[in-house]
C-alpha cells in the first residue's frame, strides 16, 4: 500500500494561522512583528526565497524590511547594516538569506546578529543554547521538520530516528531536538553522513528517516524499512526536458519507489519547505514577544 503523504503545505497553513492570530493579538496592543530580511546579490534561488518570505511577512501583518545589497558588498558594509537593524527598534528578526558571495564569511556574519534576534537559530549562542537543553530560536527547517512529525501523528517519542547529513544548519540541530527531552523528542538518533560507510545498514533501522544530504533521490526503497515514515529535506534541481525552465525539483529520496515502503513521506515540493518559512514567522513572533514582554 502506497504511503500517506506528510503535508506539509497544509501544516504550515495552520501553523502560519496560530501566527496571524497572534499577530493581530499584538496589534491590537500596539504592537508590530518586524522582520528584515537581508539578500546580497542575485543569487535567482535566494531571489525566490526572498520573495516568499516578504510576501508571508506581509500576509500576516509583520512589518517587513528587505535590504538588498549587491553582489560585490564588502564583508564591513554588510556588518554595518546588521549593527544598524540589531539597534533598530521596529525590527525583532534578522534573516541573512544564504549562500552569501564567497568573499562573505557567513560564520562572521551569523555572530553579529543580535542573539535575540536571530530568528534562523543560526547564532553559535543559539545553537549552544539548544545543546544546554535551554530554551532558543531553533533553526527554522529542523523545527519545522518537528512540527510536520508532531502534527501528523509520528511522535519522535521512544523511536529510533536516523538523519543522513550532519550539516550544522539541518542535521546538528534535528539530532538535539530528536534526542532532548520531552514530548516533541526522546527519540534515539543516528546520525549518518557522507564517511559512513554502508549507510543503507543504518536507515534501514529507521522508524523516522530523515534525508538531508543534498544529493537528489539517494534514499532508495531498499534503505528503507517497511512502514517508516520518511522526511525529504533535499532540494536538488535535476535536467528535465520536458519543462520549459529545463530543470525539475527532486528530494533527496527517490519518492516514486521509497513511497511503496514507507507508511508515511513528505513529497518535494510541498513537504518541508514551506514548513521552513512557516517557522520564521513563528520564531519572529516569538522575538517580538520576548523583546516587547508581551
Ligand atoms: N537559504 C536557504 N534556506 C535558508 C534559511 O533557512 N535561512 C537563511 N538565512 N538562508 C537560507
Amino acid at each position: 500500500m502506497a504511503a500517506r503523504i506528510i503535508d506539509g503545505k497544509t501544516i504550515a497553513e495552520q501553523i502560519n494561522a496560530e501566527t496571524r492570530a497572534e499577530s493581530q493579538r499584538l496589534k491590537a496592543r500596539g504592537i508590530t512583528p518586524g522582520l528584515a530580511v537581508v539578500l546580497v546579490g542575485e543569487d535567482p534561488a535566494s531571489k525566490v526565497y526572498v520573495a516568499n518570505k516578504e510576501k508571508m511577512a506581509a500576509d500576516l501583518g509583520f512589518h517587513s524590511a528587505l535590504k538588498r545589497l549587491p553582489a560585490d558588498t564588502g564583508e564591513g558594509d554588510l556588518l554595518a547594516l546588521i549593527d544598524d537593524l540589531n539597534f533598530d527598534r521596529k525590527i525583532h528578526g534578522i534573516l541573512v538569506q544564504s549562500p552569501l558571495p564567497k568573499h562573505l564569511r557567513e560564520d562572521e556574519i551569523w555572530d553579529d546578529i543580535d542573539p535575540t534576534k536571530d530568528v534562523d537559530g543560526f547564532h553559535p549562542l543559539n545553537l549552544g543554547r539548544l545543546a544546554a537543553g535551554q530554551r532558543a530560536p531553533v533553526a527554522c527547517t529542523p523545527a519545522g521538520i518537528i512540527e510536520m512529525l508532531v502534527r501528523s501523528g509520528a511522535m519522535p517519542s521512544g523511536k529510533h530516528a536516523v538523519i543522513v547529513g550532519r550539516s550544522i544548519r539541518v542535521g546538528r540541530p534535528l539530532q538535539l531536538l530528536l534526542s532532548q527531552k520531552g514530548r516533541a523528542g526522546d527519540a534515539t538518533v543516528t546520525v549518518c553522513h557522507s564517511r559512513t560507510p554502508d549507510i543503507g545498514a543504518h536507515t534501514r533501522q529507521a522508524d523516522i528517516l530523515i534525508a538531508a544530504i543534498g544529493q537528489p533521490r539517494f534514499i532508495k526503497a531498499d534503505m528503507v524499512k517497511p512502514g517508516a515514515v520518511v522526511i525529504d529535506v533535499g532540494i536538488n534541481a535535476v535536467p528535465d526536458a520536458t519543462r520549459k525552465s529545463g530543470t525539475r525539483l527532486v528530494g533527496d529520496v527517490d519518492f516514486d519507489a521509497v513511497k511503496e515502503v514507507a507508511s508515511a513521506i513528505s513529497p518535494v515540493p510541498g513537504g518541508v519547505g514551506p514548513m521552513t518559512i512557516a517557522m520564521l514567522m513563528h520564531n519572529t513572533i516569538a522575538a517580538c514577544r520576548a523583546r516587547e514582554s508581551a
